[in-house]
């Protein structure tokens, strides 16, 4: 794994020299915020050695090189999913690619379903925390003491400044921004009413199938992290009616506008610090 991640940053590097700051990982529906950016540079995850590529619905497989608002971005448009078959370790493997490139950030984007019942769909809310403990963790296995600890601390996997940065862009843009932890169960099948009871009662407000993977390998090799997740139905059993993959992605059509507004404002502001 090592040797594949060593080998794709070499193969972006062969294509070009652009340097990243910021990492954006693309949820479902969410990839229109590539439009605005200044592309420099695209690389098709198939061009890229061992690379995984993904087969999920709304997600294309490249990285999108460039500015946006002035600051160098590396975006994935489309990710990787545990429920696709990939190891944990190979869902990680572009988390290891964008940092090895140079970004030291990571923005991590998704389409959850929601928990708490003040939420509405289309809601947005900043990740504060996470619940991991339902899948197997992306560091299992020996550590490479050069990129990070073996017991890499979580206490605060969500950066608290990054945080206020999200607060402050959605004040300016005028957007009403929610607050939740996420759990990550792995899917495909979405969770039943009695799945969903458990995770609220366990402090969950958002839940998702994807993610939290990426926080930690990102945690792990010292990136800084933030997140946001755009409700795109109410969790089983909260919604009144069966959960389809069509609710999903029409949401994410929806709210991705205001998602992009944020993101943008947001990405502008870091790139100020
Ligand atoms: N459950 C799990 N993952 C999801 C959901 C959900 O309800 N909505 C979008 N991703």
């Amino acid at each position: 794994m090592k040797e594949d991640v060593k080998r794709s940053i070499e193969a972006a590097r062969a294509v070009t020299d652009f340097v990243p700051e910021i990492a954006i990982v693309l949820g479902s529906g969410l990839g229109s915020i590539a439009d605005r950016i200044e592309t420099v540079c695209e690389i098709s995850y198939k061009d890229l050695p061992g690379f995984p590529v993904s087969t999920a619905p709304g997600h294309a497989g490249r990285f999108i090189m460039g500015y946006l608002e002035g600051v160098p971005v590396i975006c994935m448009k489309g990710r990787i999913h545990y429920y696709e078959g990939w190891s944990p370790e190979q869902v990680v493997m572009p988390v290891r690619v964008m940092a090895g490139l140079g970004a030291q950030t990571l923005i991590v984007t998704n389409a959850s379903g929601g928990i708490r019942a003040d939420y509405r769909v289309g809601s947005i809310a900043m990740i504060t925390d996470h619940i991991a403990l339902f899948c197997e963790n992306p560091l299992i296995g020996p550590n490479d003491d050069e990129e990070g600890v073996r017991f890499p601390d979580m206490t605060e996997a969500y950066d608290r400044e990054l945080q206020d940065v999200l607060r402050s862009a959605a004040a300016e843009e005028g957007i009403t921004l929610e607050t939740g932890v996420y759990i990550y169960l792995t899917g495909p099948s979405f969770e039943t009413p009695a799945e969903i009871r458990m995770c609220r009662t366990l402090g969950a407000d958002l839940v998702g199938m994807s993610t939290v993977p990426e926080v930690i390998a990102a945690r792990h090799i010292g990136m800084r992290v933030c997140g946001l997740s755009m409700v795109a139905n109410m969790a089983a059993g909260i919604a009144p009616h069966k959960l389809t993959e069509q609710e999903v992605l029409e949401a994410g059509e929806q709210a991705g506008p205001v998602m992009v507004r944020l993101l943008t404002r947001a990405v502008r502001m870091m790139g100020q610090k």
